[in-house]
């Protein structure tokens, strides 16, 4: 039997960062509004000439250079994103493959909002366990600023541009594996989060036509309500599932979303502070990329050793949701 194994992370965030003293002056809020409802004090912000792609190869490239596994090894890319580079085709993923020199991999894009990298990770683990894959890149990159109304304060202020990418390869080593990965979806709640106009629902109306079409629109309050429901849920389902107490989980990696929504998933789970990580202050709610660049974060900063016990948890526009039980696993 084969097993998937998180080798390696990397993370990207633009140059360019776009503070709430700035945003307050875009729109009718503040920074210490914005502090209090949300912890988020500053978001990255992509180049015009900066695309998904660009910062979904930049990701890659760390992570590729630290798996330590060849880059010709790589057999397949998915990349989560709802920001692509092009509507419809080609896919976001195609172009991290050519920008990434990697011929004839499968290449695919996936479309589950903010939980798009927990179903990426999903995904990977499906194809090495079945034997179709051996090494699968698997990226979340968003530049959110593209579908960012910025005359709307109720959205404007959350979103982040970034990307985050993770290699994951087969192993026999049962100890080194991802241990479980719970995925799902509810349509009902789709209204709360979504990008209303442009696509096939609208074709034949003037709104598609717009510059504006694609801007995301979200029903903040009852997102927030049923986002921290959802987290909190996912998360005992999979801890019961796997027998394992919240106590040996030494990352909780959640969405970065708010850093409300973190806190009451953190009080409700009984995590200590040390147990959960936090970069939604200084990159905002980057959708796929934001757990992924948290991960990122945890590894740079020397605190994610061989071995330990990372759990993410993820919750989006579809709704979707997700939660993962995953040793970090880089090759010996
Ligand atoms: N600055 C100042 N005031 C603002 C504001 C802003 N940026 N955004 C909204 N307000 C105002 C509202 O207009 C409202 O005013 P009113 O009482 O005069 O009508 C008041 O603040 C309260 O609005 P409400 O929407 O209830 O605020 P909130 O505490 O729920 O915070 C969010 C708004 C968006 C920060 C919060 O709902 C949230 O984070 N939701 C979850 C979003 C999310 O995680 N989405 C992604 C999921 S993956």
């Amino acid at each position: 039997m084969m097993y998937a194994a998180l080798r390696s992370i990397g993370a990207y965030a633009p140059s360019k960062i776009l503070t709430n003293e700035e945003l307050s002056v875009m729109v009718d809020t503040s920074d210490e509004w914005i502090i209090k409802r949300t912890g988020i004090k500053e978001r990255h912000i992509a180049a015009k000439d900066e695309f998904t792609s660009d910062m979904g190869v930049s990701a890659a490239n760390i992570a590729l250079d630290r798996s330590g596994i060849n880059r010709d090894e790589i057999d397949m890319i998915v990349c989560a994103t709802i920001s692509p580079d092009y509507f419809c085709m080609p896919s976001t993923a195609t172009i991290i493959s050519h920008k990434l020199d990697l011929k004839n991999v499968t290449a695919f894009d996936i479309s589950a909002a903010c939980t798009g990298f927990v179903y990426a990770l999903s995904i990977a683990k499906a194809f090495i366990e079945s034997g179709m894959k051996k090494n699968v890149l698997i990226v979340g990159a968003e530049k959110l600023s593209a579908i960012t109304d910025y005359t709307d304060r109720g959205t404007c202020i959350l979103f982040g541009d970034g990307a985050g990418a993770a290699v994951i390869s087969a192993t026999k080593d049962k100890s080194e594996a991802i241990i479980d990965i719970h995925t799902g979806s509810d349509g009902e709640y789709a209204d709360l989060l979504m990008t209303p106009n442009g696509g096939s629902g609208s074709a034949h109306d003037s709104l598609a036509q717009e510059a504006s079409s694609c801007f995301m629109q979200m029903k903040g309050n009852e997102t927030f309500k049923v986002a921290v429901r959802t987290l909190t849920k996912d998360v005992e389902e999979i801890l019961e599932t796997n027998n394992i107490d919240s106590s040996e989980i030494k990352h909780f990696v959640p969405h970065q979303a708010n850093l409300r929504i973190i806190k009451a998933v953190g009080d409700a789970l009984k995590l200590k502070d040390e147990q959960v990580v936090l970069t939604v202050e200084k990159y905002g709610n980057t959708s796929s990329a934001s757990i992924p660049m948290a991960i990122n974060d945890v590894y740079e900063s020397g605190n994610l050793k061989a071995g330990e016990l990372m759990l993410l948890d993820a919750f989006g526009g579809g709704l979707t949701w997700g939660s993962a039980l995953v040793p970090f696993s880089p090759l010996k």
